[in-house]
């Protein structure tokens, strides 16, 4: 596709995309050629959210006209790429039916290779409920840069450690008493998986399922890395640990050390208000700077603590193997601190849209699914089957699937993503047809694979293969 930037009016509102480009411009693309008009003829239109690691909107937000024009030049480049991996992605898939999933093999290994270079060195634990397919953790593990994962529950870590990976963290408590009784008395399963601990209760718990198995249980301690203000009366950050201090730590990291059948081997902190929430969203400037004053403060503050923490609990345990902080959105500040040993990542990945939005990256969204048109109830609205896969988390609209390609399209207020059929507004409704594909982006990483049996894997416009997601090996850990 060619690139023009023309200064001619275009003809009518209808022919204008909702997206609002740079300096007040629209685009529409016609023939193979895009063109950047501005708003006179049309009168402008509201802003919608363009979505994708290349909003315009974000990029400009506060930069100098030089490096505006500059950005903008990015902008005619990225709207060309998008067009150009439809294109791509339709003819990859010709031949199979939607729904389904693909990864872009392209797109996921540049992902990779950014968040090995943004570790600075330090190992990437991949977090396995960003991609929950094994054939996906083995290819990322076989790269350089990449230790080991972080897993979300023992019956996987058990799953995992018995197909060959050797280092798996659980990043999360878990009561599962029989998978506890088959780790206890493993010593294959009991070298590889580290399980995670906050409170002696949940020794106890371990120690009570073990029936009969003596192997010894290699135990992480998990700090809160909530910012806390005013007393402990403001908090910012996920409520996950209860020990707070670097002092209740140490306590905890000695009740595990004088406890037989234990071995404290790792701390983590995970800042998910850093790592997991976006600092650029667009077209919000005050939450904007909220967003990044608090960060700031967070990042600090945590800085600080982490240091402190890792120092007591060194002084209880000198020979700790680890110490493993950060997620995708904080890579390069949190392998900053002398403190962390490693990096834990995963939706990097995949970069799905809760990811978009960044000051400190951006990457290539790799892992989509296309659901096909099923109907044209009338001008600008096309049906599609299926849709409705909301993320976790608070609810909200950001938790929704994006309709990501062809550019432009938009929910219909009052369905949104419908459980067997989703209505999908605006003009390029028109050009599509029945049977054709729309392609969208998961809000979050790894639950999409909780929706599809297989990803098929695209090379440039062919896909070569495919992987069972942990679901397609009939595996639903949560
Ligand atoms: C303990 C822990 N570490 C790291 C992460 C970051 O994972 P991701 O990079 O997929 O956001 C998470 C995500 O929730 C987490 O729970």
């Amino acid at each position: 596709m060619r690139a023009v930037v023309s200064a001619h009016l275009h003809p009518s509102r209808a022919q204008c995309h909702p997206t609002r480009f740079p300096f007040g411009a629209c685009r529409f693309v016609s023939d193979n050629t895009l063109l950047v008009e501005s708003h006179a003829a049309c009168g402008g239109h509201s802003t919608g959210r363009t979505g994708g690691s290349g909003n315009p909107a974000r990029r400009l937000a506060g930069v100098s006209r030089a490096a505006a024009l500059w950005q903008a030049a990015q902008v005619f480049d990225t709207t060309a790429d998008l067009a150009a991996d439809r294109a791509r992605y339709d003819r990859a898939t010709a031949h199979l039916d939607a729904p389904l999933a693909l990864v872009d093999l392209e797109a996921f290994d540049s992902n990779a290779d950014d968040l090995v270079r943004r570790g600075g060195g330090k190992p990437i634990r991949v977090a396995t409920k960003s991609v929950r397919c094994r054939g996906l953790l083995e290819r990322v593990l076989a790269r350089n840069g990449f230790a080991g994962v972080l897993s979300f529950t023992l019956a996987e870590s058990l799953w995992l450690a018995r197909s060959g990976i050797d280092d798996v963290l659980l990043a999360y408590p878990s009561a599962d008493r029989a998978a506890f009784a088959e780790l206890a008395a493993d010593p294959k399963l009991a070298a590889a998986v580290t399980v995670m601990v906050d409170d002696p209760a949940q020794l106890a718990l371990i120690d009570a399922a073990r029936d009969g198995g003596e192997q010894e249980i290699r135990v992480c301690l998990e700090l809160d890395t909530s910012l806390r203000r005013f007393g402990g009366r403001v908090r910012v950050g996920a409520r996950r640990s209860p020990l707070h201090s670097p002092t209740q730590l140490a306590d905890v990291a000695r009740s595990v050390s004088r406890r037989k059948g234990f071995r404290l081997v790792g701390l983590m902190a995970y800042e998910g208000h850093v790592a997991g929430v976006g600092d650029a969203a667009p077209g919000n400037r005050l939450r904007t700077r909220g967003v990044r004053l608090m960060q700031s403060a967070a990042k600090r503050e945590l800085a600080a603590r982490r240091a402190a923490a890792v120092h007591a609990v060194r002084h209880v345990v000198p020979d700790l193997e680890f110490v493993n902080g950060g997620g995708t959105g904080s890579v390069q500040h949190t392998a900053a601190e002398d403190a962390v040993t490693e990096i834990a990542a995963g939706s990097g990945l995949f970069l799905p849209r809760l990811f978009d939005h960044y000051t400190s990256f951006s990457g290539r969204p790799a892992a989509l699914f296309a659901l096909p048109v099923v109907r044209r109830p009338g001008v600008g609205v096309v049906t599609v089957l299926g849709g409705g896969y909301p993320a976790s988390g608070a609810p909200g609209r950001d938790r929704l699937p994006q309709p990501y390609l062809p550019r432009g399209l938009r929910y219909d207020r009052q369905e949104a993503a419908g459980e067997v059929q989703t209505p999908l507004l605006g003009p390029p409704a028109d050009d599509l047809l029945v049977g054709d594909k729309v392609w969208f982006r998961h809000a979050k990483a790894g639950e999409l694979c909780e929706r599809f049996a297989e990803l098929h894997l695209v090379e440039g416009d062919r896909v070569t293969g495919s992987l069972p997601t942990y679901r397609g090996e009939g595996r639903t850990f949560l």
